[in-house]
């Protein structure tokens, strides 16, 4: 395992309602990288991240973050999370919003104007969330995430039901923070958005089918698109 890991899992087995959800899924991070968990809906990508952040009673595996264990006190300020369906208070504003999660995490004030500047929403810091587009919304529940720099960073589809344009200033946003040394883990159902990731994990059925590049992804199964590279891979693998 090289030092700096940031996520490290080995032989990880979920079972839910006597399902096997996730199958001897193993990989390691290393520190600072833009990974894709792709995957259509119920491949597991959800309970992977669970595991991770461990609210997910897990069958048997290691799962170890930043060198301690999954869902370690420890941790709780290391690791950013926004769930598939973000918790922000419509009827407060994007200040709001953000003081009241960086009271609940402890954070100092200051890092709210940092963390509303990180995503680009200064502008929009008086306004009512209720009254924002949901691309605005995204940004402000990544904001929720930033507080506190925390090291890893754990987006579940975070693009999901924008538009082409957001979903590529979201994209951007996910580069320049990985950029300045933060990992992040960032899953979508989209195979287009591999085309944004520094390396991918491919989930179907709860195991993995290959971990690569984008770029080798599309070499590998000598397909221009990744929705074909996807099914290629499947058809390949059966
Ligand atoms: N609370 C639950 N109890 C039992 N099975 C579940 C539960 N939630 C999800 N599952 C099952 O686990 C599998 C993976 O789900 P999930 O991790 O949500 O996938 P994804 O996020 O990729 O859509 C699916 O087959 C789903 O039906
Ligand atoms: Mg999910």
């Amino acid at each position: 395992m090289p030092e700096s890991a940031a996520i490290r899992v080995e032989s990880l087995n979920v079972v839910r309602s006597e399902t096997a959800v996730l199958r001897d899924v193993s990989f390691v991070v290393p520190a600072g990288q833009l990974l894709g968990l792709l995957g259509p809906s119920g491949s597991g990508k959800t309970t992977l991240m669970r595991a991770l952040l461990g609210l997910q009673i897990v069958a048997s595996g290691d799962t170890e973050i930043l060198g301690d264990r999954a869902g370690a006190v420890a941790l709780r300020n290391r690791v950013g999370y926004v769930s598939q369906s973000p918790a922000v208070y419509g009827d407060l504003t994007v200040m709001e919003n953000l003081r009241y999660f960086a009271s609940i995490l402890d954070v100092a004030r200051d890092d709210v104007d940092r963390v509303l500047a990180d995503v680009d929403l200064e502008r929009y810091a008086r306004s009512l969330v209720s009254r924002l587009s949901g691309g605005e919304r995204a940004r402000v529940s990544l904001a929720i995430a930033l507080l506190g720099a925390p090291e890893l960073l754990i987006l579940d589809e975070p693009t999901v039901g924008l538009d082409p344009v957001l979903r590529r200033d979201l994209w951007t946003l996910f580069a320049r923070q990985a950029s300045a040394g933060t990992t992040l883990l960032v899953s979508s159902h989209v195979m287009d958005e591999a085309a944004r990731c520094e390396r991918l994990l491919l989930l179907r059925e709860g195991q993995i089918l290959a971990d690569l590049t984008p770029a080798e992804l599309l070499e590998r199964t000598r397909t221009s698109s990744y929705d074909a590279a996807f099914v290629a891979l499947i058809e390949g693998s059966t």
